[in-house]
């Protein structure tokens, strides 16, 4: 299976042509950047030395060959290829946030009018499975509502108030430095931000939706001085109090057979590198706090991507992603 990568000189793309490596019938022939164009792909992403030698190229959209393309690139970008790809038969999974809500919505939150909008799969796959299975094309979640939505999912229909405060490592800002992500302001350092604005928030609420809970949602995100990873503490009040063995036993059956979501102490090591998303629950009657515990990169980018690119081709949704995290 031919795999084209765009963006592929950004984390999200980088990640993706490393867990590429190890899947069974994928292998990526195209991966693209506009300004790296002629580049070794280990010149910028040297750890994928001897794995992948490939050059960066800059094709037009009309001239890229593949059975599968990944949209690494940002929202706005990704727009303009979506439909041109599809129109040739090419199955696209988009990372960035052009397909991930109804077009009214997503151009409130991200402030742009939407050039090509068509509905798509939103694919968090332990939820839209379904969807996603056969799909010609699917909306990667972000990495905060996918962190936040597996947190909260089992429990969103009792919950009145679902609160999410979320710790994120600084690769989620992509590869483009700035003084929020240059080091002496994120190193010994924790920095909230957007407390009340996130975008991710609009995710979030559509998921507790579509879950069938009318709760109210709010989301506050910090800054840690880690390179992956978010942590989510979600604060869940509930109508009626629940027993601890009781929303053990909600999670238990919620995520029965799900491989990659473990019910287990949450933390950042543990998961690292890895498609897994630890979760934990602990009540204290009318609040559960739950925590979740994902790569961003990884569950919550190119791993979550590849998940989907298994279920939309027929694959083991597992292939190419096996891998255990990386701890300590
Ligand atoms: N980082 C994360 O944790 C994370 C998690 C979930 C989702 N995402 C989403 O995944 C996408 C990529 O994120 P990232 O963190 O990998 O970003 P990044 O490190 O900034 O990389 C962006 C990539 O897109 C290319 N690009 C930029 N503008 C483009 C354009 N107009 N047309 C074509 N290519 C363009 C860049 O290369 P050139 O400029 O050389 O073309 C680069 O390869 C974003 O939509 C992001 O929101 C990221």
């Amino acid at each position: 299976m031919k795999i084209a990568i765009l963006g592929a000189s950004g984390y999200a793309g980088g990640e993706l042509i490393r867990l590429l490596v190890h899947h069974s019938t994928a292998k990526v022939t195209c991966a693209t950047s506009r300004k790296l164009a002629g580049t070794p792909i280990d010149q910028v992403h040297p750890h994928l030395k001897g794995f992948c030698d490939l050059k960066f190229e800059n094709p037009a959209a009309d001239d890229i060959d593949a059975d599968v393309a990944f949209l690494a690139v940002p929202h706005t970008a990704a727009m303009t290829y979506a439909g041109k790809l599809l129109s040739r038969g090419i199955k696209v999974v988009d990372l960035s946030a052009d397909y991930r809500l109804p077009k009214e919505i997503y151009e409130k939150v991200y402030g742009v009018t939407h050039s090509d909008y068509f509905q798509a799969p939103y694919g968090i796959p332990e939820l839209h499975r379904n969807e996603c299975i056969n799909a010609k094309f699917v909306a990667n979640p972000g990495c905060f509502p996918t962190g936040a939505t597996l947190a909260a999912a089992p429990l969103a229909k009792h919950a009145h108030t679902v609160i999410f405060d979320s710790k994120t490592g600084v690769s989620g800002a992509g590869d483009n430095p700035s003084a929020t992500t240059h080091y002496p302001n994120v190193g010994d350092n924790i920095g909230p931000y957007k407390w009340t604005t996130h975008r991710h928030l609009a995710e979030m609420k559509q998921e507790l939706l579509w879950l069938g809970s009318k709760a109210k949602c709010y989301f506050t995100p910090h800054l840690v001085p880690v390179n992956r990873g978010i942590l989510t503490t979600a604060h869940i009040l509930l109508n009626e109090p629940i027993e601890q063995k009781e929303v053990e036993k909600l999670y238990s059956d919620f995520y029965k057979g799900e491989y990659f979501v473990r019910y287990q102490k949450p933390s950042l090591a543990a998961v690292r590198g890895s498609n897994f998303c630890d979760v934990m629950v602990e009540s204290e009657g009318l609040r559960v706090v739950a925590i979740s515990a994902i790569d961003n990169l990884v569950k919550g980018a190119s791993g979550q991507a590849i998940q989907n690119m298994n279920l939309m081709c027929g694959l083991n949704e597992q292939d190419g992603l096996v891998g255990a995290g990386l701890l300590p």
